[in-house]
């Protein structure tokens, strides 16, 4: 009870700056062509969790406390920079549509707060990467819903919902290459290839030829790599940029990167396991739709160690009529899904030992506050 009456809201600590965080967005995506313009923004209208970029404005505000020695910082730090690249400019060159932004004079008004500019940006490029893995993904799972309304796929089609990622991906290039440090631009362009991989190891897991696989350790840890590459590199990777950004010392990076890694693996552990235990409508988003896609996620994996039946059903990819709701069943038998909980409750306590060395701030209890919502959110 003492714990519940001293948890803090994170978002409070960085409210200021998620208020502007979808109009900024919006501005970077502004395009001539109505129809791409029209596109390009459709998931920036349903409101999203936005949990990446609250994850990096946490980062920003609670790594600000660890700045490296003044010897070690380089000449031209990157708060210099940032101040001196008008995003007026960012977006006439880019985009001549665009009138004028709130932008410049909302950095002007914070400049002497903590979170810089650039680490606002940098929580911008994150969803807008995020964004854009999702466009692409509601092609490649045929999905119909997104965030309560039509998938962007349903409502434009494929071509235009690929292009449109694209466009996010391009925006998101440019926004990246502005803040002017090679090592933040190297970090996010990984992220995009690590999404690939991601899916990539994902589509071949499903499309393996043997027809009865047997369980192995290694059946988890591909799943684990996999989780890392689609789910866990993004989160890991910009939080890292974030301490880099703010000119962290070196030990603050690192412990940045293993928070964002273990939160990351932890957030698609609860996904994987609520496509099990929660309702459609709770969801906002289809349930169940990983076996119907062919996917094994960890509730079945843990199922199929102790139920080798699974095997046949994984080896055709639950494609055979009524296979669907054999493997659902199995793995609700089994404690599968507990065993998925156990996991992701192991990966957000170790976020939250990577950050104990940071300074005490509310910053730093919102981190924390995130690792435990990520286990107990319901949809
Ligand atoms: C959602 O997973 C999707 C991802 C986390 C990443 C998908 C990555 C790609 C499609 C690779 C190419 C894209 C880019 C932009 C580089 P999910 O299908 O498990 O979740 P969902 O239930 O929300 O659809
Ligand atoms: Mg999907
Ligand atoms: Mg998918």
């Amino acid at each position: 009870a003492a714990k519940d009456s001293m948890t803090i809201d994170p978002l409070r600590t960085v409210a200021k700056e998620m208020k502007f965080l979808t109009g900024n967005i919006r501005k970077l995506l502004g395009s001539g062509h109505p129809a791409l313009d029209r596109v390009a923004k459709y998931y920036t209208q349903a409101e999203g969790k936005h949990v990446r970029p609250l994850i990096v404005l946490l980062m920003s505000r609670a790594t600000h406390l660890c700045p490296k020695s003044p010897r070690d910082v380089a000449p031209e730090t990157s708060r210099a920079i940032d101040t001196s690249i008008s995003p007026m400019q960012i977006l006439s060159d880019v985009n001549p549509m665009t009138s004028s932004t709130s932008y410049e004079s909302e950095a002007a008004e914070s400049a002497n707060l903590d979170i810089l500019p650039s680490q606002r940006r940098l929580a911008e490029i994150t969803e807008l990467i995020h964004t854009a893995s999702l466009l692409h993904d509601d092609v490649i799972d045929h999905s119909v819903s997104r965030r309560g309304a039509p998938s962007a796929n349903l409502e434009f089609g494929n071509k235009m919902a690929v292009l449109a990622g694209d466009f996010l991906l391009g925006r998101a290039s440019v926004a990246l290459a502005r803040l002017r440090n090679a090592e933040v631009v190297e970090l996010l362009a990984t992220v995009i290839a690590n999404l690939v991989e991601g899916e990539f190891m994902q589509l071949k897991n499903t499309e393996r030829d043997e027809r009865s696989p047997k369980w192995s350790e290694e059946t988890l840890s591909y799943y684990l790599q996999k989780t890392y590459l689609k789910t866990a590199s993004l989160i890991s990777k910009s939080c890292r940029a974030a301490a880099l950004l703010g000119n962290a010392d070196q030990h603050t990076v690192e412990a940045a990167y293993s928070y964002g890694r273990n939160l990351g693996l932890a957030f698609q552990l609860v996904d994987d396991m609520l496509d099990y235990t929660r309702s459609g409508q709770d969801l906002g988003k289809p349930a169940g739709a990983d076996l119907e896609l062919g996917l094994a996620t960890a509730p079945l994996l843990f199922a199929w160690k102790q139920m080798p039946e699974l095997g046949a059903l994984v080896g055709r990819k639950f494609a055979q009529e009524g296979d669907v709701q054999r493997a659902r069943q199995l793995v609700l038998q089994s404690d599968g899904v507990e065993q998925t909980r156990a996991l992701a409750y192991d990966y957000s306590e170790r976020a939250i030992a990577a950050i104990a060395d940071f300074p005490d701030s509310e910053a730093k209890d919102g981190l924390i506050e995130m690792a435990h919502k990520t286990i107990q959110r319901q949809k």
